[in-house]
Formats: C-alpha cells, structure tokens, sequence
C-alpha cells in the first residue's frame, strides 16, 4: 500500500485572474522509496508539495495520506496528521536564528505534544543522526548553512515521521553538504521512511530511486 497516493489532483488559485496550477496530477509513493520531483520555476512544484504537506488543500481530486483519505477530514484533524505523519525540510533551513539548537528541536516536539518526559533524550539522538551534538547548546543563526540544513533535518526527524518532503533541499549549498544532506535522507528511507524531495537540480533526480517531471500541470513519469 502506497503510503502517500494522489489521484486527478488539480489546483487553480482563485485570484483575479484565477491561476490554474495543478491539471490532474497522480502519483504513488511507497514506504522506503525516493522520489525526485523536477520541474521549471513556475510549474507548480511548490504549490504540489503544500498539498502533500496538508498545507494547501487541492480545487479538486483524492489525496491518501498514511490511510486518511485527506478531504474527508476536518482542519484539527489536518494539524494532527502533519505532526504525526510528516517532516518538512526547505532550501532556506526556517529555524529560528535567536534561539539554540536544542531549542528548535525542543519547539517541534512541544508542537507535537511530545510529554517534557522524553524530550531530552530524542534531542540528543536527533543531534547524533545529523551530527551536530557539538553545536546542541549554540545560536542557530551562528551555524554554517550546512549546518542549518542539518539541523532543520533534525527537526523534521524528531518526531519519527514516515513521510520527509524536501523543497529544493540542496539549492543553497555547496556539493560536499548536498551530499551530508542526501546520506542523512538515504539513512531514512534505509528505515522505511519515504522521501519526496522537490528540484530543479539534475543530481538530485540521479539520487533518487524515481524521478518524475512535473509538466503542464501533470506528473510525467
Ligand atoms: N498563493 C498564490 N496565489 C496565486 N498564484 C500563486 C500562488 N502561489 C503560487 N502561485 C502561482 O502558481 C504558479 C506555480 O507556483 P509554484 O510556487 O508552485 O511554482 P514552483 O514550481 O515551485 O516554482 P519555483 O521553482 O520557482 O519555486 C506560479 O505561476 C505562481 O505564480
Ligand atoms: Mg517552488
């Protein structure tokens, strides 16, 4: 069973004019499986990707997220699966610059309601997979980019989720921390978690098991 299934996804924004973005997009991702997304600047990666992320809601079309069938639940509901289900990693890191490491990670898991109990422990071990335990007690915004994407990778595994979804997750950093970033994704899908990872880097679609084009609005294989 796919753990993320989307079937004639469409999305038009209803501006004026309305934008019409997604024409009917299907896609299946398994448990363990890497999936690059690739398309030009304005195709509508993000757009799709804010829908996987029950961020966006689609005009129309079936959204299967982990065995919810997504339009059928309610707002609260939304909030409860992201959080549960989902990890989120984007090309300009979005950790909070003032607070430390260990704080960022500790804001995720009171988000997820995570009991005070535990928290300590999963930090660390968080902090060992991306190896920043060194920098646990540091200003966020004294990291080094690679450094930051490495924590904001941290965070959105902090909570186990099954799903990582990536929006240009390399597009800031030089080849040796793109490539820290995809080994730490590998070792992910190693433990079943699937990775949806959106590009227009060419690398990345070499990376991944499967890479799709997103084109006139519509996944191509
Ligand atoms: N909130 C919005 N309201 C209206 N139009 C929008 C909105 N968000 C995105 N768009 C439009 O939808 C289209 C797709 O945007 P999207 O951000 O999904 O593209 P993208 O493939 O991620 O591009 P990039 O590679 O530049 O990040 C663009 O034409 C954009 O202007
Ligand atoms: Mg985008």
């Amino acid at each position: 069973m796919s753990i993320l299934r989307l079937r004639d996804i469409r999305k038009t924004y209803n501006v004026t004019p309305p934008v019409p973005v997604l024409h009917g997009v299907d896609l299946d991702v398994e448990a363990g499986e890497k999936v690059a997304i690739l398309g030009y600047s304005g195709a509508g990666k993000s757009t799709l990707l804010n829908i996987m992320g029950l961020l966006d809601v689609p005009s129309s079309g079936s959204y299967e997220l982990a065995g919810y069938e997504t339009e059928t639940l309610k707002p609260h509901d939304h909030d409860r699966l992201r959080a549960d289900v989902l990890g989120f990693i984007f090309q300009d890191y979005h950790v909070l610059g003032y607070r430390t490491v260990a704080e960022n990670l500790d804001l995720k898991l009171s988000i997820a309601k995570i009991p005070h109990a535990g928290r300590e422990q999963a930090i660390d071990r968080a902090l060992q997979d991306v190896g920043l335990t060194e920098r646990k007690h540091s200003l966020s915004r004294l990291l080094s980019g690679g450094e930051k994407q490495r924590l904001a990778i941290a965070r959105a595994i902090i909570t186990r989720p099954r799903v990582l979804l990536a929006d240009e997750p390399t597009g800031n950093l030089d080849s040796v921390n793109a490539r820290i970033v995809l080994d730490l994704f590998d070792q992910q899908a190693a433990n079943g978690v699937a990775i949806v990872v959106i590009t227009h880097d060419e690398r990345l679609a070499q990376w991944a098991d499967r890479a799709v084009h997103l084109r006139d609005g519509k996944i191509d294989e």
